[in-house]
């Protein structure tokens, strides 16, 4: 076991750190992002249902599979992809594993650990999320079957009275202490705390739950995580004045930044991330993207379910990664709009 050199030093090897490190920078390299395929299986069956198709374990493999063998221009733009345990587990129809196609793209695989969020016993409707118990036995096998990073998800919730203390310091350490089990491990920890958009709040309020959530990456401090961090107000409200968006510039971490699309439509999560980019601020970070429904939408719109247009879904996950991938580096020029392009992706009370 190396010695910790100071006490926010986590127990890793230099080789190690320099693996994680190596991921961490992989992921978010200049131009590219996440997409977030990690969808539970009920998830999964909400956005069938939408287009008339039945949640069967075939069915969901299938749209992987339309989603995971979109042509190789793809990995211009999208670095990595988050699974959920069932789709780590699945193949195409001819009968290769989804991590190997991704590898073979050059994509990194990326595994879903948590196990969901629970009720936060004695809070007001809060919630803390499940999954510590065997984790590090099931980052060893992610690890093994070829991923090289992970995603935990917590959630916040803004109202007159929360996010409480409780809620905040709860969810701070449970992901710290996810973050340092993925490490142990060799996988690269997103560290999630999502801010949900719902409730009729303003965009101070936004910046100040936003900022005191950052008590995160205080435990987190001294691991080179790569995080995730959502704007934690309703479309509407979003101004796209640059100056506004520094409200959701988090402080203090390396070596990333990976926003996810939080109920956005799919034109506005780009046009946003565009300006966060174009912000003239100092910016140490690179700030991307980890999108799910502002990567998908238009992708399951055009597929319907019918085979005849999987090239068609197929070619709007590749507009979106690639209008994406240009506003991940401050280039998003429009005119980028899919099947889905304005519609809000709003969801209430959203799980994954
Ligand atoms: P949405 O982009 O759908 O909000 O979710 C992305 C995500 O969960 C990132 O890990």
């Amino acid at each position: 076991m190396p010695k910790p050199t100071s006490r926010f030093t986590t127990y890793l090897t230099p080789a190690q750190e320099d693996e994680l490190r190596k991921i961490a920078n992989a992921i978010v390299a200049p131009g590219k992002g996440i997409l977030a395929a990690d969808e539970s299986v009920g998830t999964m069956g909400k956005r069938l249902e939408n287009i008339n198709l039945p949640n069967t374990d075939e069915n969901r493999r299938k749209y992987r599979e339309l989603l995971f063998t979109a042509d190789n221009v793809i990995s211009n733009n999208v670095s990595g992809v988050i699974l959920f345990d069932e789709t780590f587990r699945q193949s195409t129809a001819a009968g290769v594993p989804f991590v190997k196609v991704l590898q073979d793209k050059g994509i990194i695989p990326g595994i879903k650990v948590d196990k969901g969020v629970v009720p936060l016993a004695g809070s007001l409707n809060e919630c803390t999320t499940q999954g510590l118990d065997g984790l590090s036995e099931r980052c060893a096998e992610y690890k093994k079957g070829g991923c090289g990073f992970a995603k935990w998800r917590c959630v916040l919730k803004i109202s007159e009275h929360t996010p409480s203390h409780q809620a905040m310091m709860e969810n701070a350490n449970v992901l710290a202490r996810y973050a340092s089990i993925c490490q142990q491990n060799g996988l690269v920890p997103i560290v999630e705390p999502e801010v949900l958009p719902d409730g009729d709040h303003d965009l101070e309020t936004a910046q100040r739950v936003t900022e005191e959530v950052r008590l995160v990456y205080i435990c987190c401090f001294r691991m080179p995580c790569s995080f995730t961090q959502t704007a934690s107000i309703k479309k509407k409200k979003i101004n796209r004045d640059p100056v506004s968006i520094t409200f959701f510039l988090p402080l203090h971490l390396p070596p990333g930044i990976t926003f996810l699309s939080g109920g956005q439509s799919e034109e506005d999560a780009t046009i946003n991330l565009n300006a966060i980019n174009t912000y003239a601020g100092r910016k140490p970070w690179p700030l991307t993207f980890s999108y799910g429904r502002a990567l998908q939408a238009s992708v399951l719109k055009a597929w319907g379910g019918e085979d005849a247009n999987i090239k068609a879904g197929q070619d709007e996950l590749i507009r979106r990664a690639q209008a994406n991938g240009a506003a991940a580096v401050g280039k998003y020029a429009g005119g980028g709009e899919g099947a889905a392009g304005g519609e809000s992706l709003f969801v209430a009370n959203h799980a994954y």
